[in-house]
C-alpha cells in the first residue's frame, strides 16, 4: 500500500500536511514531547510579509461551537528575518516539505516575497490571497477574482517555484476564482482559508475578538469547505492541477471525505492544538480505509466521489421548501 502522493514534481510521504498559522515556522512542534514528522507529508510555514509584525491586538483567538475564530494578525518576524534565521534550521530532505505562506498587502508585497522565496531552498510557495488590499479600501484579493488573477501574475513573474494559491471562502464562485488563478500561473490551489466572522459578548456588548472580525476555522466549516473542494475540483482536474483540501479536519474520515471530493493532499489547522499528536492516527484511519476498501495507493481517493444522478428531474433543494 503506497501512501505517498506525486504533485507538483514532488514527492509527498505522505497525504497529510500541517497548515499555516498551525504549525509555526517549523521547528515549534518539535518541541513537544513525542512528536515527530513521520507522519507528514508537508508544513505550510507562518504567513510572511515584508515587515515585521506584532499582530492584532486581544483577544485574538475565541472558541465557537465547533470552531475556533482568529484574527492573528498575521504576526511574524518579516521576510529578512524568515530566510536568514528560520529557514536554515530546518531540513530540506523532503520529510516533511517545508513551504512557506507568503501574505501581501499589495501586489508588490506579494511579488516582493515570492521573488525572496525564490532565493532559498523551498520547495515550492504558497499565496495566501486572504489578505487585505490596502490601496484599494482594505477589501481582500481573494474575494475578487480579478485581483486574485493579478496578485497570481506578480507572483508567477517574480519565481520560477510552484505557486499554490491559497483561496478564500468568502467570495460568489470559489470556482470562477480558481480557474482565474490556474490561468494566472498557479500550480496547485488550497482551500479553503477561513470563513469570515463575528463573535459578540453579551456582557460587555463588543465583539470577543480585539480585532472586531476574524476567521471561523475547524469542524463547523468542514461542510463548506468539501463544497469548496469539489467545485474547485471540477475545474482544476482538466488542468492537472493538484487541490490541498482543508477546513475542519479532525480524523481520519474527514481526510478522506476531502480526498473523494477531489483533494490530492490534505491539512490539518485547528485539530493540532487539541492534539498535536493527531497526524499519525489519521494516517492510520487513511490505511485502515484504503484496506478495507481495496485501495492500493492513496491517490486513487482523489476525486473518487460519485455524485447521486438526479438526471430524472429531481428538484434542486431550494424549490422543496
Ligand atoms: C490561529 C490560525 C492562524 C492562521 N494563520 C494563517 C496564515 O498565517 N496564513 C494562512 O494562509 N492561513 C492561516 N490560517 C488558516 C489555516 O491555515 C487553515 O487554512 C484554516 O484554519 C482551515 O483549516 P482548519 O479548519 O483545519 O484549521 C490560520 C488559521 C488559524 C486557526
Amino acid at each position: 500500500m503506497s501512501l505517498s502522493v506525486a504533485a507538483l514534481g514532488l514527492d509527498f510521504s505522505t497525504p497529510l500536511c500541517m497548515l499555516s498559522g498551525n504549525a509555526g515556522y517549523g521547528t515549534e512542534y518539535l518541541r513537544v514531547s513525542g512528536f515527530n514528522y513521520d507522519a507528514i507529508g508537508a508544513v505550510f510555514l507562518k504567513g510572511t510579509t515584508e515587515a515585521e509584525r506584532y499582530g492584532n491586538p486581544p483577544e485574538r483567538v475565541t472558541e465557537t461551537p465547533y470552531g475556533l475564530m482568529n484574527a492573528i494578525g498575521l504576526q511574524n518576524p518579516g521576510v529578512a528575518a524568515v530566510i536568514r534565521d528560520l529557514l536554515p534550521k530546518l531540513n530540506w530532505d523532503g520529510k516533511p516539505h517545508f513551504i512557506p505562506n507568503i501574505s501581501g498587502f499589495s501586489i508588490d508585497e506579494y511579488a516582493l516575497l515570492a521573488q525572496a522565496f525564490d532565493q532559498t531552498p523551498v520547495p515550492a510557495i504558497e499565496i495566501n490571497i486572504s489578505c487585505p488590499n490596502v490601496k484599494k479600501g482594505g477589501a481582500a484579493f481573494g474575494n475578487d477574482p480579478d485581483l486574485s488573477a493579478q496578485v497570481v501574475e506578480a507572483c508567477r513573474a517574480a519565481t520560477t517555484k510552484p505557486l499554490i494559491v491559497k483561496l478564500s471562502p468568502n467570495q460568489t464562485s470559489i470556482a470562477h476564482s480558481a480557474r482565474r488563478c490556474i490561468d494566472a500561473g498557479a500550480n496547485a490551489l488550497s482551500a479553503i482559508n477561513t470563513v469570515s466572522a463575528m463573535a459578540i459578548d453579551i456582557h460587555t456588548r463588543m465583539p470577543r475578538l480585539g480585532n472586531n472580525q476574524g476567521g471561523l476555522s475547524g469542524p463547523a466549516i468542514k461542510p463548506i469547505a468539501l463544497l469548496a473542494v469539489h467545485n474547485i475540483y471540477q475545474v482544476a482536474k482538466a488542468h492537472n492541477i493538484p487541490v490541498i483540501g482543508q477546513g475542519g479536519i479532525t480524523n481520519a474520515k474527514d481526510a478522506i471525505e476531502f480526498m473523494l471530493a477531489g483533494a490530492s493532499l490534505v491539512g490539518v489547522g485547528t485539530a493540532l492544538a487539541k492534539d498535536p499528536m493527531i497526524a499519525p492516527k489519521i494516517l492510520k484511519g487513511i490505511q485502515q480505509y484504503m484496506d478495507k476498501y481495496g485501495f492500493t495507493h492513496v491517490s486513487q481517493l482523489t476525486g473518487a466521489l460519485e455524485l447521486h444522478d438526479n438526471s430524472n428531474g429531481c428538484m434542486p433543494a431550494s424549490c422543496l421548501k
